[in-house]
């Protein structure tokens, strides 16, 4: 591993000033104070130039940008989470070290996959849109004013129950929710124990019998539409799908077509399958009041951006200090 005092880093978006700062006292950082994102020309320039690259997911770093990395260009230091935006057994095939941000945005995502369990059946984004819309002519409360759908009491059906999954888990167990799960390996016995918490290992079987499903796997080929046109069609008319990893997990397509025709009730996405383009029939569903989009914030806070930032900053240092950096990725093990 390369002992370098002052590698050059090339950041591709805007960072918390914090996080600039100190990547600036300890490295030759180039910014990106206006954060525009980054041409694929410049990401290729860069590549070509600097040590180090800091990506995040708006980011494509394919095969095609690696093979013009020259000889001095050895890590790709992600300020993310997910790493589907970076072909990582490229890389590894190339020698460029790749890393993430894991674990300081669980609990911060967690809460928003909670406040998007309950937006569409408990109505959120529609009576604070009445309410604004209202002028302040507003004629009170009423008995059957505004009526969702209770969720506690239902059952939820976490798909992936990693960190993310494991976080929403206990949220949902204290809001009187039924967990139940399905993941490559089931947890421990001792957590299923916490959670009270109900292993599937047929993903078909759970999504015919929970009320609400929270995706929350990451985005590999093996996700890819994981949520299909043939598993949608097994969860019941009055269920919900709440979607805070990657758009590309599930059918968008098949699920709009599914809430038109009310075989879904509804669904709470904050990713979308061609982000950042959101399609008119989702926003036309939005404004019917049957799904509830959010512009990928679910991790959207000052505290996971700064401890995303200290991340990048460890992963850098140690990998120049000779070590291995903590959030290394492997192919094949995202
Ligand atoms: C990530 O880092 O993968 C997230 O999607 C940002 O919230």
């Amino acid at each position: 591993m390369p002992n370098k005092k002052r590698p050059s880093v090339y950041i591709t978006r805007k960072l918390p000033d914090i996080v600039e700062t100190r990547m600036r006292e300890l490295f030759d950082a180039e910014l990106n104070v206006d954060d525009m994102p980054r041409s694929r020309d410049e990401l290729v320039a860069a590549v070509r130039r600097v040590d180090v690259l800091v990506p995040t997911v708006t980011d494509r770093i394919d095969a095609a940008i690696l093979d013009e990395a020259g000889p001095q260009f050895k890590l790709i230091a992600s300020f993310s989470n997910g790493i589907d935006h970076v072909d990582v057994e490229a890389a590894a095939k190339k020698g460029i070290t790749v890393t993430n941000t894991p674990g300081v945005l669980t609990e911060d995502t967690a809460d928003m996959v909670m406040a998007l369990i309950l937006a569409v059946p408990r109505r959120l984004a529609e009576g604070a849109r009445i309410l604004t819309d209202s002028k302040g002519d507003w004629a009170g409360w009423s008995p059957t004013w505004m009526l969702g759908h209770r969720i506690w009491g239902k059952r939820l059906g976490i798909v992936g129950m990693g960190r993310i999954g494991t976080a929403v888990a206990r949220r949902a167990k204290a809001f009187g929710l039924q967990v139940h799960y399905h993941n490559r390996h089931r947890v421990s016995a001792a957590t299923e124990e916490a959670l009270e918490a109900t292993y599937w290992d047929s993903l078909d079987q759970m999504l015919a019998r929970v009320d609400i499903v929270s995706i929350n796997c990451p985005s590999t080929p093996a996700t890819y539409h994981l949520m299909s046109a043939r598993r949608l069609a097994l969860m019941q008319p009055t269920s919900y799908i709440v979607n805070t990893a990657r758009g590309g997990v599930i059918d968008e397509t098949a699920l709009i077509k599914c809430i038109r025709e009310g075989t879904i009730a509804g669904a709470g996405l904050d990713v979308f399958e061609n982000e950042p383009v959101v399609g008119s029939k989702l926003l036309k569903l939005a404004n019917e009041n049957k799904v509830v989009l959010l512009p990928h914030m679910s991790s959207a806070t000052i505290e996971s951006r700064i401890d995303m930032g200290e991340k990048v900053i460890i992963n850098i240092r140690t990998y120049y200090d000779g070590h291995r950096p903590p959030d290394r990725v492997l192919p094949g093990r995202t």
